[in-house]
């Protein structure tokens, strides 16, 4: 059996204070605490291996190069890529968004094309592509969001057509926690053509990913929100694709040979790791993976349902209470309002009773108009979390409630 208990002893900040209360920690989504293994790794290897990587010829550079190295072979196997040249390493989920919505566009994006995206997205998986369509003068088209939160995909026909040259969607929604049926979305856009980035930000710590067998073209994730460090992410892209696209960045690692005539490349993934990798945050997060590959992945994914349902059921008896995002087989996250107070005081509330929560538009503005508010609060759920964090936020809700109203 799962024992959470045990998961938590893992985590040291679970045993923090915070104005005299035991910490509840549900601000997971915007950055999950990091497990021992993942904190001692990095600093084993600031106090007693630090070298740069891909540079030197001495022992530390050669064996930080190593390291660096095996961290990818890590991803690579966590995600399910075929080639270990397909996974970029970035400073988060945004960069590798950037890197796509830049580079791939600028070589393959026209005038007159369309960049489909969801209205579900977060801003990062919004407004690279914005700003691409903006450059190129092509279309940005938004697939609509139905009242439960799940993606209006009858509406893929008459979005998607021979035009659209990219099909951007998230795995799990921030936000609302809805999971799109990806299988259907990327066929579709294969269908004319186009390629599929998916945002797995959220969706890779609730459930991971296959990307071979989800067939997308590009994956995006932040190290932060995997119980990894931040500063560290990852882009993977089908390797013919990432062959064909330019650089993002300029600089050093990037190079097979520089003059000032021409310039030619490293081939991938060094073609798009310009300047001094963040080396020690990609073993810190290839840590992480290995920490999440030692539990069983079901009993997690149970735990968190059973925390969510839990969570559903008991914060849905506060009168005037309403969640935002109510499809099924949500990703652990609930976003609420209650009638007559504004979701910032009840977040400061819920904080100075030790519960961290997030207020506001979550970086997802759009989901926020459908709904016609300006934001929410949103607690999110980790492996860590325990059924007495439930009931604290409960509690603790419904005292902000009795307060406010
Ligand atoms: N994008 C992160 C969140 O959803 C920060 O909170």
């Amino acid at each position: 059996m799962f024992d959470v208990g045990k998961i938590r002893a893992e985590f040291p900040i679970l045993e923090r204070k915070v104005y005299g209360k035991p910490l509840t920690y549900l601000d997971s989504g915007a950055t999950a605490q990091k497990p021992r293994c993942v904190v001692e790794k990095m600093e084993e290897l600031l106090l007693n291996g630090n070298a740069n990587i891909h540079r030197g010829v001495h022992l530390l550079s050669e064996e930080m190069t190593a390291r660096y190295e095996e961290a990818r072979e890590v991803v690579r196997a966590f995600i399910g890529a075929a080639h270990r040249e397909e996974v970029v390493f970035t400073s988060g989920a945004t960069m590798s968004l950037n890197l796509v919505a830049s580079s791939w566009c600028d070589k393959n994006l026209k005038e007159g094309d369309n960049i489909v995206v969801s209205h579900i997205e977060h801003h990062s998986n919004i407004v690279p592509w914005q700003l691409a369509t903006e450059r190129k003068g092509a279309e940005l088209r938004v697939i609509p969001v139905a009242e439960d939160g799940s993606l209006e995909l009858d509406m893929l026909d008459s979005l998607i057509n021979e035009r659209t040259k990219v099909v951007a969607v998230t795995q799990a929604s921030n936000t609302l926690g809805t999971k799109p049926d990806l299988a259907r979305i990327i066929a579709k856009a294969h269908s004319v053509g186009a390629v599929a980035v998916v945002d797995g930000c959220q969706g890779v710590v609730h459930g991971g990913v296959d990307v071979v067998a989800l067939d997308c073209d590009f994956y995006a994730f932040s190290g932060h929100k995997l119980y990894g460090p931040t500063g560290i992410g990852v882009l993977y892209g089908k390797r013919e694709l990432l062959d064909a696209m330019p650089p993002y960045m300029g600089g050093g690692d990037m190079v097979d040979k520089v003059t000032f005539a021409k310039t030619t490349y490293a081939p991938v993934p060094l073609k798009f790791e310009a300047g001094t990798a963040n080396f020690i945050g990609a073993i810190g997060l290839a840590e992480a993976m290995k920490f999440l590959q030692s539990l069983p992945a079901d009993e997690v994914e149970q735990h968190e349902k059973a925390l969510l349902d839990y969570a559903t059921s008991e914060l849905q008896k506060i009168e005037g209470l309403r969640i935002y995002g109510t499809t099924a087989d949500k990703a652990p996250i609930i976003s609420f309002n209650v009638e007559g107070c504004d979701h910032y005081d009840i977040g400061m509330i819920l904080d100075k009773m030790g519960v961290a929560v997030r207020t506001g538009h979550h970086c997802a503005e759009p989901v926020m108009a459908r709904y016609g508010t300006n934001g929410v609060v949103r607690a999110s759920i980790a492996l860590y979390n325990n059924k007495e964090d439930i009931d604290t936020l409960v509690k603790a809700v419904k005292r902000a409630v009795t307060m406010l109203k």
